[in-house]
């Protein structure tokens, strides 16, 4: 059996949650397996809305096994949080997600240090979620990093005290100034966590997820971010700090790539982009701000508002590129019903000339071309394709002949219900 891959081809925020949640019933797997607590799924099941950071969007369903890949870096308080939260709600949850020994932790100087590094980058700043990711990461990749495994081994404490006085060091040559009252709070919160997590299943993923292959299982593996925030392809300096694309669903669970089957892309009929950075086809007028307003365009993870702007496809081609998109998503179409005209960005005016390709410095000049399509207005019943409006399926098939990929999901809406599978 193979495993598929879902990841959004934008700057994140996309609707992968959602979408994970919907297709999850055909799988016996979900695996999340880059990011981590920057991540924000959002689920609406039944009119009630579920936000996760870094459990995989497959939990709701009783049948289905949800792994953390190694790819993942765990922040203990937050992710004990969500834990919580869900066994609340009755589910079991200890039984339903198991977590790779090779996942990294994010300390509590983690955060320290990534709110230290956006502080000295000033009007530069990333605009980070401010979770610890990026310092997590630059562990991982310095070779000093604290793993999940790491919490079953004798020296564990000794272990984190070196890394967090390294880093503790490293905040006072910053001159960063933080509360240490409530950093050792933190710290005291944080070895509590990791007890409890020392409790839930803890395994060698990559032998977990290749059984299960072997046995006939299916596998979702689940992306967070989008490509566009991509470490090596992304908008860089303004990224994140891991692998986004379809490779990094391979590194981040073990799966060789002769092992992926389906690549599924998901894309807004939009764009948006929270935290700074270059957005060429961004809106900065009322156009922008009503997208806003009827997409609740607000940050799952830390509440900022999101900025919006029209559907680009030069961007969205690469990334089906990058990935080997088998097929896509079109999310949030039900936003845009109002809109008497909706546009597209075909092409980039550069330097006087017209190219389809994203410039290596994004933040350069760069003008979009549009194309204008009539609205569509309000939506009928989605219980078939047929039924959708002219306009729509005119914005649809436009689409799937620039970008060569089918369009295989449509959502009109958060609920679960609320899609269409063509
Ligand atoms: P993710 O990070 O890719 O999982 O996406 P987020 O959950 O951060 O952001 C997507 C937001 O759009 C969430 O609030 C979803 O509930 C919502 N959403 C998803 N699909 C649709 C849709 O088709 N229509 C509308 N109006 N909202 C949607
Ligand atoms: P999901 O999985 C949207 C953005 C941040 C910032 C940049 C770097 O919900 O789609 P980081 O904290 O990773 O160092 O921040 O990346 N960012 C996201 N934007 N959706 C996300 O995740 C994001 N995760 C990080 O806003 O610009
Ligand atoms: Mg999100």
């Amino acid at each position: 059996m193979k495993t598929d891959i879902l990841l959004g081809l934008q700057w994140g925020d996309e609707g992968k949650g959602k979408v994970v949640d919907v297709l999850a019933p055909q799988y016996e797997i979900v695996a999340r397996f880059q990011g981590g607590p920057n991540a924000g799924h959002t689920l609406e099941i039944q009119g009630k809305k579920h936000v996760l950071h870094t459990i995989p969007s497959g939990i709701f369903h009783n049948k289905i096994m949800n792994v953390i890949g190694n790819g993942v870096v765990i922040d203990p308080i937050s992710f004990v949080e969500e834990v919580k939260g869900i066994e609340a709600l009755g589910i079991d949850i200890c039984k339903r997600l198991i977590l790779s020994k090779r996942a990294h932790l994010i300390l509590p100087t983690h955060r320290l240090l990534d709110a230290s590094s956006e502080a000295l980058k000033g009007k530069e700043k990333i605009g980070s979620t401010l979770k610890g990711i990026g310092p997590a990461y630059m562990d991982k990749t310095g070779r000093n990093g604290l793993r999940v495994g790491d919490m079953l081994e004798k020296d564990f404490a000794a272990r984190y005290a070196s890394l967090s006085g390294k880093h503790q060091q490293m905040l006072a040559l910053a001159k960063y100034e933080y509360d240490r009252k409530a950093f050792e709070e933190s710290e005291k919160k944080w070895m509590e966590c990791v007890n409890f997590i020392r409790t839930m299943m803890i395994m060698d993923t990559e032998y977990f997820l290749n059984d299960a292959l072997k046995a006939g299982k299916k596998i979702l593996a689940e992306g967070a971010q989008g490509s566009l925030l991509d470490i090596d392809f992304g908008s860089y300096p303004f990224v994140t700090s891991s692998s986004t694309t379809c490779a990094g669903a391979c590194i981040g669970l073990g799966i060789a790539p002769r092992n992926i089957g389906e690549v599924e892309g998901v894309f807004k009929a939009y764009c948006t982009r929270v935290g700074s950075g270059p957005f060429p086809t961004e809106l900065l007028d009322d156009i922008g701000e009503k997208i806003a307003q009827i997409g609740r365009e607000f940050g799952s993870t830390t509440g900022r508002k999101r900025r919006c702007g029209w559907l680009d496809l030069p961007a969205l081609k690469r990334a089906i590129m990058l990935n080997g998109v088998t097929r896509l998503d079109m999310m949030k179409i039900d936003v845009l019903n109002e809109f008497e005209e909706v546009k597209v960005c075909t092409h980039y005016m550069v330097d006087g000339k017209q190219t389809d390709q994203l410039p290596y410095n994004l933040s350069t000049e760069i003008k979009p071309v549009y194309k204008s399509f009539k609205g569509w207005g309000k939506l009928p019943d989605i219980s078939s394709y047929d039924k959708m409006p002219a306009e729509l399926k005119e914005y649809i098939q436009y689409i799937e002949k620039a970008v060569e990929v089918p369009i295989k999901l449509l959502s009109v809406g958060p609920d679960r219900s609320q899609t269409l599978i063509r």
